[in-house]
């Protein structure tokens, strides 16, 4: 309180003095609030901005066609597309179902021979059905595959999370559930390529029990196992949620495997290090391209969000990817960058 304040309670009774101090007082606290109230209001201002931003973000697709060159692939499958999608996370979030819209229209002409759908698409069941018309929408030539994420078993930090019980929804749109099996598409010249799906809860273990894809796919269609050579040249493809390290076990039998779970972070920070997520994972590969056992692990950040509708410097992503023949001893190619990587066509904003 300033002295000419003072000054001009001289002279008053105590109690008068007293209330006169405190009007005195609330209007210093007065000249104060509006400082205080600024600081707070730009601070919510901020925070708000922020948030609409990563909104944004969530919902701002990266939509890319990109040839990736497979060691070892048959030279009769080069050129095969396979558009990757995996997080949709449906029914989570109405960002979400906005994502997985302009992924479809961009996809659609496009005409993928194959999509592979590496986990966690659906949510709440009973908002699952807009995004499984969504995808049927698409219509592959060679087919549509699944596998199961942590959140298909209700395994999630989220408190409500339960089962979904997905097995009818995925045939109804079309789409073929991989657990632990295999298909093989329709040979080419005597080569064939198996598609194989890991289901969430055992991780692969069932792929690995039937000594190889072929004996996965012999076992899919109730035939006994094929004896050497009678499968010809097949080459398998994996998909699976969680990207498994590059030692594992599914790494020796699979040259190319398709994953998802990691959301490349979802929100990601500037550090000196680059950029880091928020949510450290266990998982080194976040996303992009990575050498893989002898093979090729392609991780996608996915399409949808979890949790919150936010992304922060970490894109949502669908990529339409060809695969390319190339021969086991050129496989030295650049990897982590398949937006540097050979686009074969415009990358959408
Ligand atoms: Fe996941």
């Amino acid at each position: 309180m300033r002295g000419g304040d003072y000054s001009r309670l001289q002279g008053v009774s105590g109690a008068t003095r007293a209330a006169g101090i405190a009007a005195v007082a609330r209007t210093g606290e007065g000249r104060r609030r509006p400082a205080a109230a600024r600081v707070a209001g730009g601070l919510v201002a901020a925070g708000g901005l922020a948030a609409a931003y990563m909104v944004f973000e969530a919902q701002w697709v990266k939509r890319r066609q990109v040839d990736l060159p497979v060691p070892g692939l048959p030279e009769m499958w080069s050129g095969l597309t396979v558009l990757h999608l995996a997080d949709v996370h449906a029914g989570a979030f109405l960002t979400n179902e906005r994502s997985l819209r302009k992924v479809v229209r961009w996809a659609e002409p496009l005409a993928p021979d194959l999509v592979f759908l590496t986990g966690d698409i659906l949510g709440d069941p009973a908002k699952s059905g807009a995004c499984l018309d969504l995808l049927a929408q698409i219509r592959p030539s060679l087919g549509m595959f699944a596998v199961t994420g942590n959140h298909e078993h209700g395994l999630s930090k989220a408190p409500l999370a339960r089962p979904v019980g997905t097995s009818g929804l995925w045939s109804a749109a079309g789409i073929t559930l991989l657990s632990d099996s295999c298909v093989a598409l329709p040979p080419r010249h005597g080569t064939q390529v198996i598609v194989c799906g890991a289901d969430y809860l055992t991780g692969g273990y069932g792929l690995l029990a039937d000594g190889s894809p072929a004996g996965a796919v012999a076992k899919t269609a109730g035939d006994s196992p094929p004896s050497a050579g009678r499968a010809g040249v097949a080459f398998p493809i994996l998909l699976i949620h969680d990207p498994p390290p590059a030692d594992a076990e599914l790494a020796s039998i699979f040259p190319l495997a398709f994953a998802g779970h990691t959301h490349g972070g979802q929100l990601r920070v500037p550090a000196p290090s680059g950029l880091t997520p928020l949510n450290r994972q266990h998982n080194k590969f976040l996303d992009g391209v990575h050498r893989w056992g002898a093979g090729l692990l392609v991780v996608t950040r996915g399409v949808g969000t979890s949790f919150l509708p936010f992304r922060l410097f970490t894109r949502p992503e669908a990529t339409l990817w060809r695969l390319v023949y190339t021969s086991p001893e050129h496989s030295d190619q650049r990897m982590n960058a398949p937006e540097e990587e050979n686009a074969h066509g415009r990358i959408p904003g």
